[in-house]
């Protein structure tokens, strides 16, 4: 049975947890109806012919910085999904670094809302550890569980306080909630532009040096043995703090962790230009690190790969490298940039952008499903194998700080399906 909203994807490469094969799939009022083959459309049926293409569930990112409230002049929660469709996301973990700050249940309930306004794809706020992200004082956890937040992170910043990070992560055992450290001992790294080694000496500008990084990593990881509480490390960077997770998922413990496309795809030597382009925290490092973390991705020790999408306006990033604030965009280049840098089967890079983010942020019941009957249809389709070229005009989101102008690119989406619905045709988002 069809009806006039029902949508017929006929050809596609499915590839899902359960495996990759060939089939048709239908979807009505927001659900998978149908996976077989030979399946042809009704009359008045939507039909995508996907020859070539490849179906997968809708992608995850556990670390987008929509910017609203707050910094709407960098990005809206509107302008950010719309990104994030374009990407092949059907889901982003907003980050808490907003102004204010995720930290209470009225914002959190804000800046959701926003998201089912904009109704590009499914937004799930963090709630930051600390009140204002300020490392002195815990937010209220039980109230922002409450509200539905899984996630908590003091984003852009550590939790420097070890004993406040012990009671946060014994809160959290008894919620059920995941501390996910943005890890930076920022006694290390004060005043830092660039990744501290041969580079940085040769330019003569201030390291952040791997260890700020791997210091707080083993702290968390140690607190973790402490408490058993579960802990996600945010864009690991250095070939050490890849080791340091290897050897903690070795012990048994309940360590996740995330890599960005930029730390598996580009190095510290960018910076020779000054150009704060490439300005970022934690930065870009060597290609012995990048290395490193492509590895890590490759033996699962990193579970997903996630964008840290971070906007801000030009005039921003046009100051002196000192000067100008850390981050890139992500969300639209992330597919690409895995595809062209990562040396690992198509299934494990979906993976690593969809179902394994899923469970970490715990919307596993709703995203990164199987593509089965009775499912939900949040889905993504894309080609994997053309190549192409980011043009900064043409991107969905409302900043234009992009480190992947010239770099080589392969797999992009076409289309992009939220609860049944199209998010994104032909490559062009649909609202
Ligand atoms: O480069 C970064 N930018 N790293 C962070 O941790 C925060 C982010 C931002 O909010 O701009
Ligand atoms: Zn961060």
């Amino acid at each position: 049975m069809t009806d006039s909203t029902s949508l017929l994807i006929t050809g596609a490469n499915v590839i899902d947890a359960t495996g990759e094969r060939l089939a048709d799939v239908r979807i009505a009022d927001g659900t998978i109806t149908d996976v077989a083959t030979g399946l042809t459309a009704a009359d008045g049926e939507h039909h995508i012919d996907a020859a070539g293409l490849t179906l997968t569930p809708g992608f995850v990112d556990l670390h987008t910085h929509l910017r609203e409230p707050g910094k709407e002049e960098a990005e809206t929660i509107e302008t950010g999904s719309r990104a994030a469709a374009k990407g092949g996301y059907t889901a982003v973990v907003a980050m808490p670094n907003t102004d204010p700050t995720q930290d209470s249940v009225s914002v959190v309930d804000f800046v959701r809302r926003q998201g089912q306004l904009a109704g590009l794809c499914d937004v799930y706020p963090s709630g930051s550890i600390t009140v204002g992200r300020q490392g002195t004082q815990l937010t209220p956890f039980g109230e922002l569980s409450e509200a539905g937040v899984k996630l908590f992170t003091d984003d852009g910043n550590g939790v420097q306080d070890a004993l406040l990070m012990r009671r946060a992560f014994e809160y959290a055992k008894g919620l059920g909630v995941t501390m996910a450290q943005h890890c930076e001992v920022e006694q290390l790294t004060g005043g830092a532009v660039m990744h501290e080694g041969d580079c940085c000496s040769h330019l003569g500008l201030p390291g952040w040096p791997s260890l700020a990084e791997e210091l707080m990593v083993h702290r968390d990881i140690e607190l973790v043995r402490l408490t058993g509480a579960p802990a996600h490390f945010l864009h690991l960077s250095t070939m050490k703090s890849v080791e340091l997770v290897r050897a903690a998922k070795a012990d048994g413990l309940p360590v996740t962790a995330e890599a960005t496309p930029h730390h598996i795809s580009l190095t510290d030597e960018l910076l020779r230009s000054y150009s704060a382009i490439y300005k970022v925290n934690p930065p870009l490092r060597t290609m012995d690190d990048v290395t490193a973390v492509r590895e890590g991705l490759r033996d699962g020790t990193i579970d997903a790969v996630a964008t840290d999408h971070a906007p801000h306006v030009p005039e921003s990033k046009e100051q002196p490298l000192d000067q100008a604030p850390p981050g890139m965009l992500g969300l639209e280049t992330a597919l690409g940039v895995c595809i062209a840098h990562l040396d690992m089967p198509l299934v494990d890079i979906v993976a690593a952008l969809s179902w394994k983010p899923a469970a970490i942020a715990g919307i596993d019941d709703v995203h990164g499903r199987p593509v089965a009957v009775g499912e939900p249809a949040n889905l993504t389709l894309f080609d994997a194998d053309v190549s192409w070229e980011v043009v900064p005009a043409e991107l969905a989101s409302k900043s234009r700080n992009t480190p992947f102008v010239g770099v080589p690119l392969r797999g992009r989406t076409t289309h992009t399906i939220l609860d049944g619905t199209l998010t994104v045709e032909n490559g062009t988002p649909t609202r």
